[in-house]
């Protein structure tokens, strides 16, 4: 009878950058994982979980990077995540404890939402736990000292490869806003802020707590920088409403 319990896929956020702002559980999690996935893409390589990884990793411990599909149907991502999910599963039931490291919070935006929905369909019954991580929105907030919001105001999160009318309409309402996933429409969002009178309310912070960080508070400072400038960045637009108590 083999009586080998079975182990845990852990989902482990590792924060945006600053090596300090990794919670103890990641690293206490991280150093006892037989193995540990480390996601990388081919449009923009970040080094930081794969150092975490390996600073982290026990002797015996595997890390194994796995490159995110960018196929194009959904079916295809789909069946890429799958694959992933029934190898990890397998590692799981022969007894393993297995991670996935992503950057910031390990359930916001993040590669860990695809692999905890694929590993449901394919294991059902697996053990799995998420450990969170400080959010890059997070530390923008502390390197520019916004307030992300006080009292009674909303704060709405918004992956700016939304529709550009969507994002005036909500910085037109005078709302608290974190704009991630800026990319190229970094000059097209100031535009934005300055029609929407908003740019005095506006921080800019672009590899938070990694190498090449930049803080701007003055948004028309951007004006005219190179297009990769928004990569990897966050905006944070404050309530236009001070009093929102
Ligand atoms: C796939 S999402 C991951 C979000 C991440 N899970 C979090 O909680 O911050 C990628 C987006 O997060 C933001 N981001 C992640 N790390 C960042 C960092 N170190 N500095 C600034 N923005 C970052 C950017 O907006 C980027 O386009």
């Amino acid at each position: 009878m083999n009586t080998m319990a079975t182990g845990t896929f852990y989902g482990v956020g590792i924060g945006p950058g600053d090596p300090e702002l990794l919670t103890l559980k990641a690293v206490r999690v991280l150093s006892s994982c037989s193995c540990i996935y480390v996601p990388t893409s081919k449009l923009s390589r970040q080094e930081y979980p794969a150092q975490v990884a390996r600073r982290y990793a026990g002797s015996e411990c595997e890390v194994k990077e796995v490159t995110f599909s960018l196929a194009a149907t959904s079916e295809e991502r789909c069946r890429h995540w799958h694959q992933i999910a029934q190898e990890i599963a397998l590692r799981c039931e022969a007894g393993e404890d297995v991670a996935l490291v992503t950057l910031g919070d390990a359930l916001l935006y993040s590669t860990t939402i695809y692999l905890l929905r694929a590993l449901q369909e394919v294991a059902p019954e697996l053990p799995v736990e998420t450990v969170p991580g400080i959010s890059a929105f997070s530390l923008a907030a502390a390197l520019t000292g916004t307030p992300l919001g006080e009292g009674q105001q909303p704060l709405r999160v918004i992956p700016a490869v939304k529709d550009m009318a969507e994002i005036e309409q909500a910085v037109a309402s005078g709302e608290g806003l974190v704009l991630m996933k800026i990319g190229s429409r970094l000059q097209e969002i100031i535009d934005l802020l300055e029609r929407c009178g908003a740019l005095d309310r506006s921080v800019f912070v672009a590899r938070a707590g990694l190498e090449g960080q930049h803080v701007e508070t003055d948004l028309r400072h951007l004006r005219g920088a190179d297009d990769k400038m928004g990569n990897l960045s966050v905006v944070l637009v404050q309530a236009a409403d001070e009093e929102g108590v």
